[in-house]
């Protein structure tokens, strides 16, 4: 990136950071008491034991208890299932339930997340470490090759594991995260693209993206998926008790924390991919048309970096599986089927 650009980032980051903060200010000027409800603990809500959803279980890899989900036939291919930010195993329901039928579905809490174990220590959540997990998840829990299905934060890990070992995936499906280099090409051409990663910056800052989250009760958590700004298209596929399970999920200790580490330690030295090496797993590579944080112009070009893409634009929002869930299964089912 260029000087100009750079300076162009900064000063918009720091106009949102002060918008956001005034109006935060403003908030908790005319609803004074609201600043300590934080400490209210969200209950369990029954959609976290859906039995449909599958068993919850536990493994170590790489020296991390990871909670998983697992449903569906014993000796079905596996597909496994990573999420993004801020979100959890659970982002898939609407996927674990399709294809449970004839998949041997695997929906996992990433590495801090959930009922994952969350180390407290910064340096704990490098892409490498987070990627190291996902090559260990997939060598112990896979006789065969997996379908990964990744999105958001889960995209970029997933995008890792193909590239690394193309051996263990058959099928790559990532929503909502173009590869890395077509990425980096757009953010350097254009300032649109660039600016929409303003929150990157934002969360880079100690203590105070976490208590902006967690303030009056999660009100920012809760604007993400249902506010005019970047919300669910179709709110109804996010109703009260899934609202509920983000909550509770959270809401407990260091639950925040923990994820916005992986932003922290963006910018940190991690192991270089090898240049000029095309993915050679087949790709499904799904776009949001109306993803508040990425532009549908980073589903394009991705063929470079790609021997065999196919690209689909949903007309969602960024939670795509969550949002377009019949147009997303649709998709994936095409994709696996051809
Ligand atoms: C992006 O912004 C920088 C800094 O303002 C400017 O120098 C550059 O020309 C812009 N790039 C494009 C493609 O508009
Ligand atoms: C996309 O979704 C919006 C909101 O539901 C709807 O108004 C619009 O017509 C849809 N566009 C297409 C092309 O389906």
């Amino acid at each position: 990136m260029r000087k100009g650009q750079y300076l162009l980032l900064f000063s918009y980051t720091l106009y949102r950071i002060v918008t956001l903060y005034l109006l935060l200010l403003i908030h908790f000027l005319t609803h004074p008491l609201r600043i300590f409800a934080r400490r209210k603990v969200f209950p369990c809500p029954p959609s976290l034991q859906d039995q449909s959803l599958g068993m919850h279980q536990f493994i170590t890899v790489n020296g991390i208890k990871l909670h998983y989900v697992i449903s569906g036939p014993e000796n079905a291919p596996v597909m496994l299932m990573l999420h993004g930010f801020p979100e959890f195993w659970y982002s898939w329901r609407y996927q674990i339930r399709e294809f449970n039928k004839d998949y041997r579905v695997i929906a996992v809490d990433l590495r801090g997340y959930g009922e994952s174990d969350k180390p407290l220590d910064k340096s704990a959540y490098t892409r490498q470490q987070l990627t190291s997990d996902i090559i260990e998840l997939i060598s112990s829990m896979c006789q065969d090759k997996c379908i990964l299905v990744a999105h958001d934060w889960g995209g970029i890990l997933a995008w890792r594991v193909v590239q690394q070992r193309p051996d263990l995936v058959k099928k790559f499906i990532v929503l909502c995260c173009p590869h890395a280099k077509r990425y980096m090409e757009l953010v350097r051409t254009d300032n649109a693209t660039l600016l929409r990663q303003w929150y990157v910056l934002l969360f880079q800052i100690p203590l105070l993206p976490e208590l902006t989250l967690g303030a009056d009760n999660y009100l920012s958590l809760k604007r993400t998926f249902h506010g005019t700004a970047s919300g669910l298209i179709n709110s109804h596929r996010m109703d009260d008790d899934s609202m509920q399970a983000f909550l509770y999920t959270f809401s407990q200790e260091n639950a925040l924390k923990c994820p916005l580490y992986y932003y922290r330690n963006m910018f940190a030295k991690d192991i270089k991919i090898p240049k000029a090496q095309k993915v050679e797993v087949p790709t499904l590579l799904m776009m949001g048309v109306h993803d508040a944080f990425l532009s549908l112009e980073l589903g394009e070009g991705n063929e470079k970096y790609v021997e065999d893409i196919r690209v689909k634009n949903i007309n969602g929002s960024h939670w795509l599986q969550q949002d377009c869930p019949d147009e997303v299964n649709k998709e994936i089912r095409v994709f696996l089927e051809t």
